[in-house]
């Protein structure tokens, strides 16, 4: 099965489960770099903070994210500067500077051992087809102050066109930060609770959030779990997409420091090396998709890994894993307050998420300490931008539309629980009823419906993590129906269980 190699390498957590009601001035939903980074601001400042993570500190998202740190954007700065303007892209390279640089004060503060590193980045076309984009991302960080160099080549085992290179980015293992700064909380004003999911927020004068086995009753929530959990009118702007990694060990040679980025690999790669314990891992990242619309998934592994055997000495592949993202629809990420009173959001990071969480935690501070924020209104969660949006917001509902139309009548995958096999995963319809049927590799059949508890979806299998996805809003559910991630707070309906083959 699938682990990222940031979560088997970090140290474990060991924070307890809530028990019982409580009471707190601000309760942050989700234990990543964002709710974590968000929680140790915010009790320094004096406030107290709840943290309620569904599984362990860093295992979600953050565990499984590249650990890659930049002020660049996956969406590129001159994109950004053609569809908003200068001032705009200014701010983000800016603003994205200034989390990469909390992130390194942080480490050194508190001797974080979670290898983090000043490493360049670098953007590169293979061949001239892309030249010009390289051209314009040259241009555009020049102008935001970053310390760029144009290139002809690259110490890589092929030839490139064109490359961008920008100094003073950084790689970590992102599990290993947050959860090394989790023990570094004033603990006095912070508490963190792991393995207790909340299952709902009851809104009024103040917010009670229910865990399976208590309440936190709180003043103001951040809701930092990658997409808001609930149904929010923000999630029609907001575009599920997964991608994967693997965690090559180099049986010879070797691949210099740094983050390298092709812009015209198929789903534009990204490539890496961590040096851990005396082994050299070339990590490639790719191949990007839409949540839960895909036939096959194991493929996207496949081919990082041809193209690891392609081009390098490979051992083997010790770690293979994939992780999601939430594209926005103007290219900018929505941080602040959100339509509903006191909850606060931090979503539409795109691949670039572990900067923009840190940048979000420095957001919701100063927020929340009524202190004014310099980028607050770049990234302000209730904007309303028709114009930029149009044409992806168009194109992405009308997808989420026909993913609805999936659950018409007759549109099954299988007829007969015989037609799953040990370890698969299928759609079935019983009297117009779709259940998601799961036989595990001992032959037991583990049948749900397969009806997404966020808004009646049909979730899709995804056979290369064995887990059921949506495809409408990316909500992902294991074998057993609990929610991993995403909008939905609930699990997938088992009281229904089909009983016989
Ligand atoms: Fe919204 Fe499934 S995530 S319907």
């Amino acid at each position: 099965m699938t682990t990222s190699i940031w979560k088997a390498t970090a140290q474990k957590s060991n924070f307890p489960p809530l028990q019982g009601d409580i009471t707190t001035d601000i309760a942050i939903v989700g234990g990543g770099i964002t709710g974590i980074t968000s929680a140790y601001l915010l009790a320094r400042s004096g406030r107290k903070v709840v943290v309620l993570e569904s599984g362990e500190v860093g295992g979600g998202t953050t565990g499984d994210s590249t650990g890659n740190l930049y002020s660049m954007i996956d969406k590129r700065l001159h994109h950004i500067q053609s569809k908003w303007d200068k001032e705009t892209a200014g701010k983000v390279a800016r603003s994205r500077t200034a989390a990469v640089d909390l992130i390194g004060e942080l480490v050194r503060k508190y001797s974080i051992d979670c290898d983090f590193k000043r490493v360049p980045w670098y953007l590169f076309s293979e061949t001239n087809k892309k030249d010009e984009t390289i051209e314009k991302e040259i241009k555009a960080a020049t102008d935001y102050g970053l310390q760029v160099e144009e290139l002809q080549e690259l110490p890589l085992p092929f030839s490139v066109s064109k490359a961008i290179k920008v100094e003073g980015q950084a790689q970590f293992n992102p599990a290993a930060f947050v959860k090394g700064l989790s023990q570094n909380i004033n603990s006095g004003n912070c508490s963190i609770y792991e393995q207790s999911p909340v299952h709902h927020i009851e809104k009024g004068d103040k917010l009670v959030l229910s865990t399976p086995a208590g309440k936190v009753t709180a003043n103001k929530v951040i809701m930092a779990t990658h997409t808001p959990k609930g149904i929010y009118a923000l999630q029609t702007a907001l575009y599920p997409y997964r991608e994967y990694a693997i965690a090559a060990k180099l049986r010879s040679g070797d691949f210099p420091d740094g983050i390298f980025w092709d812009t015209e690999a198929e789903n534009h790669q990204s490539m890496r090396v961590y040096r851990k314990n005396g082994e050299n891992y070339l990590l490639l990242l790719g191949g990007h998709h839409k949540v839960g619309q895909e036939d096959h998934y194991e493929k996207f592994f496949q081919r990082l890994e041809q193209k690891a055997r392609k081009y390098f000495d490979i051992d083997r592949i010790d770690y293979k894993w994939s992780a999601q993202h939430y594209k926005p629809s103007d290219g900018l990420p929505f941080i602040g307050e959100s339509a509903d009173d006191n909850i606060f959001v931090a979503t539409g990071f795109s691949t670039d998420g572990l900067t923009y969480g840190v940048l979000s935690a420095m957001i919701f501070d100063d927020l929340l300490n009524d202190r004014g924020n310099r980028w607050a209104k770049t990234y302000d969660a209730g904007r309303f931008t028709p114009i930029k949006s149009a044409k992806t917001f168009i194109k992405e509902n009308i997808n989420v539309a026909k993913q609805y139309l999936k659950d018409l009548p007759g549109k099954s995958e299988v007829d007969s629980l015989t037609e799953v096999k040990p370890g698969e995963g299928k759609v079935i319809e019983i009297d117009n009823e779709k259940w998601a049927v799961y036989r595990d590799d001992e032959g037991k059949v583990h049948s749900h419906s397969a009806v997404c508890t966020h808004m009646d979806c049909i979730v899709d299998w995804n056979d290369a993590e064995r887990t059921w996805d949506c495809p409408c809003h990316g909500s992902r559910f294991k074998t057993t129906g609990e929610v991993i991630e995403g909008p939905a707070y609930s699990p997938l309906d088992k009281r229904k269980m089909i009983s016989k083959e």
